[in-house]
């Protein structure tokens, strides 16, 4: 099974000849990245690179991942934005540390956070993993520094070679020149991958696979979504389909898109997604904004706006057909608290009704609502749900009329603290 894309709660938001009269503009949005010829055309790399991840590439990673899992006790992935999120979007989405457990730095700069891991980690066996595209980030610039020093104490020279992994650009930036320097083993992000597309480039593959997690079923999977989404068609395209469907919202009032879904596994998927959908169509004063909520957890504390709030929202929901465990409910005999009508029932059972619950009262309340549904929550469905909403981001942000493969805004923040920081 693919991805299903279920848009029975649009019914009465966008009218039914819509999708018709936006066929054209698709096409020319497919055409221009097909053609490379639409705004940002230098960061389409992403577009074919499912197809073009060399087997012996991914071959060469299963290698790596022998020898750091028979040497390492826990690696540490440095990094921030597109070089962070897909690495922990995967690892969580699949529910799992790895058989080495990742733990992350370079996302922040709280001392606290940063003094706190190292006091948990100095003493094990580490492999550290540093990621940066443009190589000259604050955030995980600073982290390394700080955990190269730890690394210095524990390692001599020849062993930090092996246990220094760093993935940026070929050429350029600082990270390059100290990975060069150093003699620490390099992995290269393509020119044409920006960093929120980067996930199946050696940003995401590299440490995945260190971890243990098949990268070879999430590379498949990436590599049938290629295939799937490839036709600008609107009924077997669903890519397209979900794009089109959010332009259509968003041009009647609807400027915020909630990324619901019910299960915290889901939680750093929505925030690559929110990455995703954020960096690459926020921009000329345009997109939307796009926000996340797990539940049923947030149905109870953001539920009551969701079903009433401002009715400028619409919901995509992310739901899985099959959970890998069966967990029963028990039956209790003084059934005290009344839910011995559940008894016997899956939890998951039970789950789903929460989402039928919620998708048809937030549809009565003015939010509507559609669902994208895997069959499992497994490296191949991972690996079609990143290129999905790559290609679906792309096509929307050609509908909104931007540049959906740069991100001029998130400079503004850097000159200002630089300035603070009397950086010359
Ligand atoms: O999308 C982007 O390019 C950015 O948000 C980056 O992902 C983030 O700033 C990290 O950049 P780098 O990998 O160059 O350190």
């Amino acid at each position: 099974m693919g991805i299903i894309l279920n848009t029975d709660h649009l019914k009465g938001a966008v009218e039914d000849n819509a999708l018709q009269n936006i066929l054209p503009a698709i096409k020319k949005a497919h055409d221009a990245l097909a053609a490379k010829s639409g705004a940002g055309s230098e960061f389409i790399g992403w577009l074919d690179l499912p197809e073009r991840i060399p087997d012996a590439f991914l071959q060469e990673l299963s290698g790596l991942a022998k020898e750091v899992q028979s040497n390492s006790d826990a690696i540490i992935s440095i990094g921030i934005g597109g070089s962070y999120l897909g690495i922990r979007a995967a690892l969580e989405f699949l529910r799992t540390r790895g058989k080495v457990p990742v733990y992350y730095a370079g996302h922040h700069m709280s001392a606290d956070h940063l003094h706190d891991l190292l006091e948990e980690l100095k003493d094990k066996r580490l492999t550290v993993v540093v990621i940066s595209k443009s190589g000259t980030t604050t955030e995980p610039a600073l982290a390394f520094r700080i955990v190269k020093k730890l690394m210095e104490s524990k390692y001599k020279a020849a062993e930090l070679k092996q246990r220094i992994i760093c993935v940026t650009d070929e050429k350029k930036g600082a990270l390059r020149q100290v990975a060069d320097k150093a003699g620490y083993r390099t992995f290269v992000i393509p020119d044409d991958v920006g960093g929120r597309f980067s996930v199946l480039t050696p940003v995401g593959l590299m440490p995945l696979a260190i971890a243990g997690v098949d990268i070879k079923s999430l590379v498949e999977g990436a590599r049938k979504a290629q295939k799937e989404y490839a036709v600008a068609d609107l009924k077997t395209n669903t890519a397209y389909r979900y794009a089109a469907f959010r332009y259509l919202l968003h041009t009647k009032g609807k400027s915020i898109e909630v990324f619901s879904s019910f299960y915290p596994s889901m939680l750093y998927l929505a925030e690559w997604w929110k990455q995703l959908f954020g960096e690459s169509e926020g921009k000329n004063h345009k997109g939307l904004f796009p926000a996340s909520m797990i539940f049923s957890t947030d149905l109870h504390s953001m539920g009551q706006w969701m079903q009433d709030g401002v009715r400028n929202v619409f919901e995509t929901f992310l739901m899985v057909d099959r959970p890998q465990h069966k967990v029963s409910i028990p039956s209790e005999k003084d059934d005290l608290d009344k839910f011995n009508f559940v008894a016997g029932k899956d939890l998951d059972f039970v789950n789903k009704q929460a989402y039928h619950a919620t998708a048809s009262a937030h549809l009565e309340g003015g939010v509507p609502n559609m669902t994208i549904t895997v069959a499992q929550a497994d490296e191949l469905h991972l690996g079609q749900l990143f290129y999905f909403f790559e290609k679906a981001v792309a096509i929307s942000g050609y509908l909104l009329g931007v540049n959906p493969f740069d991100q001029p805004g998130v400079e503004a923040y850097k000159k200002k603290m630089f300035g603070l920081l009397g950086r010359k």
